[in-house]
């Protein structure tokens, strides 16, 4: 289905390890807690008349089944992958499949960090890359998103 301004329908997707926040390494990833940051990302959605589905899994099959049902059902995707950002091709391949956007997340500046953490899967597909704001980096690809 074309997308509409009226009614963009948004899927955010939280890989592995992210349902801690909060309590998971806050000096990296600060205090907000995941369900912070779907309450952030509804109020933005909500105020746009936009449709947004929330998740997180740490199953990575679990991530990419999402990924394929969003070719057919979603306007845009956001992903913050968690560390299978570094990792998975299987979540690179169901990426492809979209004729989406795709913006990808990350809470911290991964490339001031591990050297593992310096190669993303994901960003060779990615429409728009926003990592190191932390929270506000969900808002920050919602609004890219609505600039177009
Ligand atoms: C993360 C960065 C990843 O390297 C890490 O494995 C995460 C979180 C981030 O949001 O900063 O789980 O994606």
């Amino acid at each position: 289905m074309p997308q509409t301004a009226a009614k963009k329908r948004v899927l955010i997707l939280n890989g592995p390890n992210l349902n801690m926040l909060g309590k998971r390494e806050p000096e990296i990833y600060g205090r907000d807690t995941l369900d912070d940051i779907r309450a952030a990302c509804q109020g933005f959605c909500d105020a746009r008349g936009w449709a947004l589905e929330f998740r997180q899994s740490n199953h990575e099959g679990e991530l990419v089944t999402w990924i394929q049902e969003a070719r057919e059902t979603q306007d845009a995707v956001i992903i913050n992958a968690g560390a299978y950002t570094h990792t998975s091709v299987a979540i690179l391949d169901a990426l492809h499949l979209l004729k989406c956007p795709i913006v990808e997340v990350h809470l911290s500046n991964i490339h001031r960090r591990e050297a593992f953490r310096h190669h993303s899967y994901i960003s060779s597909v990615a429409t728009g890359v926003i990592v190191g704001f932390g929270a506000t980096g969900y808002i920050l690809a919602l609004t890219g998103l609505e600039a177009g």
